[in-house]
C-alpha cells in the first residue's frame, strides 16, 4: 500500500512508485510484454536497447522497439553506441517521445555490440564516458541514466565508473552484478553492488540473479539498492512483479495471461509476426505447467493464433 502513495526513489524528477523493475530484454521487453509486466506490478520498464546510428537516421525498422503507451510510464528507453556526437542525435530525437528517462547502455557483451565500442566495451574507456554523459545531461530535458556491469574482465572499475557517472549527469545507474567476461553465467556480485551503493548519491538499481520473490528484499537489504532490475526470472513469470513464485500462480491465471499476451503481440506486429515472436514467451510460459512435451510442441508449432489458443485451451483444461 505505502509503495502506492510514496514513491520508492526518484529518477531526477520521476518518481517511481515500486521497488522491482522490468530490465531491458533485446527480443522481449517490447511494449507487449512491458504491458503485461506494469499490469502485474513492475514499476518501471525499459524498452528493448536501440543502436543509436539507427535512431539518428530515423531507420523505420526501429520504430517498434520505441514506441510506449502513455499509461505504461514510467518508461525508459535505450539507446547503445560509441559516439558521443551520434548518441546526442539519438537522444534528442528520441526525446521528442517523451520517454521518462533515456538510458545509455554499457554492459552488452555481445561481440558485435562490443566491435563497435559500444554497450560493455565502454567501460574501458572512462574518460569516453564522462564525455558522453557531460554532453547529453547538458542538453536532454529528460533525466540520462545508465546501465553498467562491473567490469570488462578481471578489471572491475565499476566504483570509478558510478561516480563519472554520477559527475557527468547520471540521475540514476542499473549494475548488472556481473564483468562482461561472465556474460550471464556465475553468480553475480551483489558485495559489489553494495559497494556502488555506499561510492555515489544517485538511486542504484541492483541487478543480477533475482530469481524468486524472497530475492527481490534479500538483494535489497544486502546492498541498500533503492531497487532491484529483474530479467530472465520475468520471463513466462510476469507474476514476479505481484510478489508471487511460478508454484503460486493458479493455471487459470497463466491461461488468462497467455491469451492477452498473445492478442497484444498480435496487436502490436499483426498475425504472422504476432504469434511468431510470441513463441519464445509461450515456450517459457508453458514450462512450469504440468503440460506434456508433444503437447506443448503441438501447441508451439501452430502457424495461426486461432489455432494456437484452442490448443492451448485443450491442454490447459484437465489443469483447471
Ligand atoms: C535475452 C536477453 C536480452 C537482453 N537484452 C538487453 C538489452 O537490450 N539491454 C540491456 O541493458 N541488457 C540486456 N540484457 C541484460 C539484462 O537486462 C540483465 O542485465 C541480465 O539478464 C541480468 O539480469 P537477470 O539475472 O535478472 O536476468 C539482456 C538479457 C537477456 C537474457
Amino acid at each position: 500500500m505505502d509503495s502506492v502513495l510514496t514513491p520508492a526513489f526518484f529518477i531526477g524528477r520521476v518518481p517511481v512508485y515500486g521497488d522491482a523493475l522490468l530490465a531491458p530484454m533485446d527480443g522481449f521487453s517490447d511494449w507487449p510484454y512491458r504491458s503485461i509486466c506494469r499490469g502485474l506490478g513492475a514499476a518501471l520498464c525499459y524498452t528493448e536497447f536501440v543502436k543509436a546510428e539507427f535512431v539518428g537516421m530515423a531507420f523505420e525498422p526501429m520504430q517498434p522497439r520505441l514506441a510506449f503507451e502513455e499509461d505504461e510510464r514510467p518508461v525508459v528507453i535505450q539507446l547503445y553506441g560509441n559516439d558521443p556526437d551520434e548518441l546526442l542525435r539519438a537522444a534528442l530525437r528520441v526525446q521528442q517521445k517523451r520517454p521518462d528517462a533515456i538510458d545509455i547502455n554499457l554492459g552488452c557483451p555481445d561481440r558485435r555490440v562490443n566491435q563497435g565500442g559500444a554497450g560493455a566495451a565502454l567501460l574501458r574507456q572512462p574518460l569516453k564516458v564522462a564525455r558522453i554523459f557531460r554532453k547529453l545531461s547538458a542538453v536532454l530535458d529528460v533525466p540520462l541514466t545508465a546501465k553498467i556491469r562491473l567490469g570488462w574482465d578481471d578489471c572491475r572499475n565499476y566504483r570509478l565508473i558510478a561516480r563519472i557517472l554520477e559527475e557527468n549527469g547520471a540521475a540514476a545507474i542499473a549494475v548488472h552484478a556481473r564483468t562482461r567476461e561472465q556474460g550471464y553465467g556465475g553468480a553475480a556480485d551483489w558485495d559489489a553492488l553494495a559497494e556502488v551503493k555506499a561510492a555515489v548519491r544517485i538511486p542504484v538499481i541492483g541487478n543480477g540473479d533475482v530469481r524468486t520473490v524472497a530475492d527481490i528484499e534479500r538483494m535489497k537489504s544486502h546492498t541498500g539498492c533503492e531497487a532491484v532490475m529483474i530479467g530472465r526470472a520475468a520471463i513466462g513469470h510476469p507474476w514476479i512483479f505481484a510478489r508471487l513464485d511460478r508454484h503460486q500462480v493458479p493455471p487459470e491465471a497463466v491461461r488468462q495471461i497467455i491469451h492477452r499476451h498473445l492478442q497484444r503481440n498480435l496487436q502490436f506486429y499483426g498475425e504472422r509476426k504476432g504469434l511468431l515472436w510470441f513463441r519464445k514467451h509461450a515456450l517459457q510460459y508453458l514450462k512450469s505447467q504440468n503440460i506434456p512435451r508433444p503437447v506443448r510442441t503441438q501447441i508451439l508449432q501452430q502457424t495461426e493464433a486461432r489455432a494456437f489458443l484452442e490448443r492451448l485451451d485443450a491442454a490447459f483444461s484437465p489443469l483447471l
